[in-house]
């Protein structure tokens, strides 16, 4: 099907080619006013200015769709979230309200051991259906690929249903999705006094089924004090490299303790969270590869540091803005106030924002080829905003819904 959109107010991130946006290329968002797009079967396959529609488009199609006053701009790419997760934790919610932190909950056995529980405890058909809905509530937010990962089964049975439900919502949902194996998201009650039999279990018990079942396409690991230590993190990627799987990785949310450069010298697609970094950790995160991925509403739910995004992206690392979806640090899936937050808490520019929760969220998953800006031949996953007076407005207007509908391969939701 043909599909022509006209009159659009402005078409926001057209690329010709992808680039990974770093330093002060971050803040370019090159749109067009007053433009057409032209979508051929769900992919992008011509765009420009409604003065040169004859002359591109000599023959229109049937359907054509007015977008008269709407900006409209590519999909968010949401790059990491755990979506799959049973039930929700909003009693450690109040015990932080109360005064108690993050770790002083985790230490009690709560925290990512409490949603274990809820997990272990339900079928893979009620975590499909309760993922099922999380996933269409964030598509309606905009949202057009996402990354999922386990890491509330810690046992191999619990955290091959995570990944099963992942794999459905892959052959299921119309989003682009990654699938990421985080067995070692903490260390399970029976293996607090052994780390080396759970990490034992997870390179000889999980990742060789996973393997075989194709169900992941990144390793995580939680590298953090208390955790997992950058040395247990290195043997655990290893083994998933040797699968195929590239780590993506948690790191430094509360302490400093080396993942960065250990994630660097394995060639981690992506180091997530950074919360607490060193000069250091920024000097050595812009000389690599390795994007930055900012949780920042994890920052805020938990009220830590927000993450230094200026001082990461003057320094010239690449950084990317993901929800971190979960029930315990983030309970929201919304881009939309991910990148408001980025602006308002973190001092990104509004281009910053939105270049970092798209095209570089696109890259931190590896969908660059296929989403995150309006290119030709790419996949026409798209947000046409209600009618507002500027780009700018859409973080400014923080937690209003300025979104009238998404479009997913040429398809409104
Ligand atoms: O990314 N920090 C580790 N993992 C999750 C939260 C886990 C939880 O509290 O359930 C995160 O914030
Ligand atoms: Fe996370």
């Amino acid at each position: 099907m043909t599909t022509l959109i006209i009159n659009i107010q402005q078409l926001i991130s057209i690329r010709v080619q992808n680039h990974l946006l770093r330093g002060k290329a971050l803040a370019e968002l090159p749109g067009i006013e007053n433009a057409f797009l032209l979508i051929e079967d769900g992919i992008i396959a011509e765009y420009g200015h409604m003065y040169e529609l004859e002359l591109k488009v000599p023959q229109l199609p049937g359907h054509i769709i007015k977008a008269d006053g709407q900006f409209v701009l590519p999909a968010w790419c949401d790059s990491h979230t755990h979506l799959v997760f049973a039930g929700s934790r909003e009693n450690e919610f109040v015990d932080k309200i109360k005064g108690l932190s993050y770790a002083e909950i985790a230490a009690k056995g709560g925290g990512i051991l409490n949603s274990a529980k809820n997990l272990n405890d339900a079928t893979e058909d009620e975590l499909f259906i309760q993922a099922w809905k999380r996933l269409i509530e964030v598509a309606k937010l905009g949202t057009g690929a996402i990354e999922i990962k386990s890491g509330y089964g810690l046992t191999v049975e619990t955290e091959l249903k995570m990944l099963r439900v992942v794999k459905r919502l892959k052959e299921k949902s119309n989003l682009l999705i990654k699938s990421t194996f985080l067995g070692a998201h903490t260390y399970p009650v029976q293996y607090k006094e052994n780390h080396q039999a759970y990490i034992d279990s997870i390179i000889n018990e999980m990742l060789p089924v996973i393997a075989v079942e194709k169900l992941a396409d990144y390793i995580d690991v939680f590298c953090e004090t208390g955790f997992f230590s950058a040395e247990e993190m290195e043997i655990i990627c290893k083994a998933g490299m040797s699968y195929g799987l590239k780590p993506k990785l948690h790191i430094n949310q509360l302490n400093s303790i080396g993942g960065i450069q250990k994630a660097i010298e394995l060639n981690a697609v992506s180091v997530d969270h950074l919360e607490t970094m060193t000069d250091k950790d920024v000097a050595d995160l812009a000389a690599s590869d390795t994007i930055g991925t900012l949780l920042p509403t994890a920052a805020f739910f938990l009220r830590m540091q927000y993450q230094p995004a200026r001082q990461l992206i003057d320094a010239n690392c690449a950084v990317a803005l993901a929800s971190d979806y979960n029930p315990g640090s983030s309970p929201s899936g919304n881009m939309n106030f991910v990148v408001a937050l980025s602006c308002i808490q973190m001092k990104m520019l509004p281009e910053e924002a939105i270049n970092a929760a798209t095209i570089n969220g696109a890259y931190a998953m590896e969908l660059e080829k296929e989403v995150g800006s309006i290119t030709v031949g790419k996949k026409a996953n798209l947000i046409f905003t209600k009618p507002i007076p500027s780009l700018t407005y859409l973080p400014y207007s923080f937690g209003n819904n300025l979104i009238d509908k998404v479009m997913i391969n040429g398809e409104f939701l």
